[in-house]
């Protein structure tokens, strides 16, 4: 069978990395994909939002399977041109991404059938955002409505940095449309977790719990990031948290977009915080995350192309997936600036080292230029590693990662510390 993997980040190289190990998969392509993904998949030089090359690729290849990354093009509607063209796509329709693709879409969803989370209030002018912000409690958190890669969130302690928040969104639009309207979230304590699940629209196959790390700096400070790293299973999270989770959480959700008329087939993702009044979902994703991923497909024991293929089907109840007891540590190593403006073109050294076979290196941000390897991202490598408990496991990604280097290279020297507590 042959797969297009459509994205060119860490995330995509790890799925393509699963995808590969599939015995059904006999040749994988990447649109663009990545030269760090070229031993597994093809780069194909089509970018994530040409719709209609990547239709005209799929059906000149004969591919069986696509896959499908990163949000904008499940936002845009991939998967429904895909099926109006009888190929087959892995992901969610445009009006079920709309979980993701506005915030005040989601947070409608979750009052209209009683999911857990956040209160909150959605503002399409400056003017009265900055009038509630001038007598509201803090802290608050302000999101961009639309998709801003993870960085349109801002935790804002004081008057000042929501007013310098509300400002960015917009008035000098650095996200765009997708700043045109912003919510302000009630800030809610406790500890974050990922919950991804699979859906055939009836059933669910939960995938294992990750925490990220998304704040750039060490103990959580600096701005919000795509995520600098994530670790798998979590120790703190009990088995009847996490079945909590399950229910009230991602069944709840699956059963609400069937009562929306939505039906939800692909990759739940959903951010939650664990409050002491139980879950509560601080937002939804349609698809894998990153760096969430690469942990994932570190631990999954299982065909994933069987797993998405089913999904298709409606079949999913007719596929089992295991979990590799050990755990994961993936470290995002990135490039000094991200998540704002970076430098790109630093030569990479240390790739070719050897990392044992508990340690896998995903690309996001190369380019290889005359046989070396140059940063070419905000999000260059992620670093993964397994190891027997959390501490063993991050001690080899750290000294997988000790051995590689390039200008200007920061990552967080913490990944998994909540894990590691007490
Ligand atoms: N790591 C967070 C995300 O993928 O959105």
């Amino acid at each position: 069978m042959k797969v297009l993997v459509i994205g060119s980040g860490a995330r995509e190289h790890a799925l393509a990395w699963k995808l590969s190990q599939s015995p059904h998969v006999t040749k994988i392509y990447a649109a663009p994909g990545s030269q760090g993904m070229a031993g597994i998949a093809e780069p194909v030089n089509i970018k994530v939002d040409a719709h209609n090359e990547l239709v005209a690729f799929a059906r000149e290849n004969k591919i069986d399977l696509t896959v499908v990354g990163p949000e904008d093009p499940l936002v845009a509607g991939i998967v429904d041109l895909f099926q109006r063209k009888h190929l087959r796509i892995y992901g969610p329709t445009a009006k079920a991404a709309r979980l993701e693709g506005s915030k005040a879409f989601a947070k409608d969803v979750m009052s209209r059938h009683g999911i857990q989370t956040g209160g909150h209030k959605v503002y399409d002018k400056a003017a009265p955002a900055l009038e509630y912000l001038a007598n509201c409690d803090y802290p608050v958190v302000i999101k961009a409505d639309g998709l801003a890669a993870g960085k349109g969130v801002f935790i804002c302690r004081t008057q000042e940095e929501a007013e310098a928040a509300v400002a960015e969104a917009m008035v000098e639009k650095r996200f765009g449309d997708a700043g045109r309207k912003v919510l302000i979230e009630d800030f809610l304590q406790g500890e974050e977790v990922s919950v991804h699940a699979i859906s055939d629209g009836h059933n669910i196959l939960p995938l294992c719990l990750a925490q990220d790390h998304k704040p750039v700096g060490d103990g959580d400070t600096g701005e919000n990031t795509g995520g600098m790293g994530t670790y798998s299973p979590l120790p703190q999270i009990t088995d009847a948290q996490n079945s909590v989770l399950e229910r009230d959480v991602v069944v709840q959700t699956i059963h609400a977009m069937n009562r929306e008329g939505e039906p939800y087939k692909g990759t739940l993702f959903v951010g939650c915080m664990m409050t002491k009044q139980g879950p509560k979902v601080l937002e939804y994703n349609v698809r894998f995350g990153d760096p969430e991923t690469q942990s994932i497909m570190m631990r999954m024991k299982g065909d994933l192309f069987e797993v998405l293929n089913a999904t298709i089907d409606g079949k999913l109840d007719t596929v089992e997936v295991d979990w590799d007891p050990r755990s994961v540590v993936t470290v995002v190593l990135a490039s000094g600036g991200y998540p704002r403006d970076y430098e790109k073109g630093y030569k990479i050294k240390g790739l070719d080292s050897g990392f044992g076979p508990d340690v896998q290196v995903f690309h996001a941000g190369t380019k290889k230029v005359d046989g070396d390897w140059y940063t070419n991202g905000g999000r260059v490598l992620s670093v993964c590693a397994l190891g027997s408990d959390l501490k063993d496991a991050r001690a080899k990604a750290y000294a997988a990662v000790d051995k590689i280097h390039f200008d200007k290279m920061i990552y967080r020297k913490d990944i998994g510390f909540r894990g590691l507590k007490g």
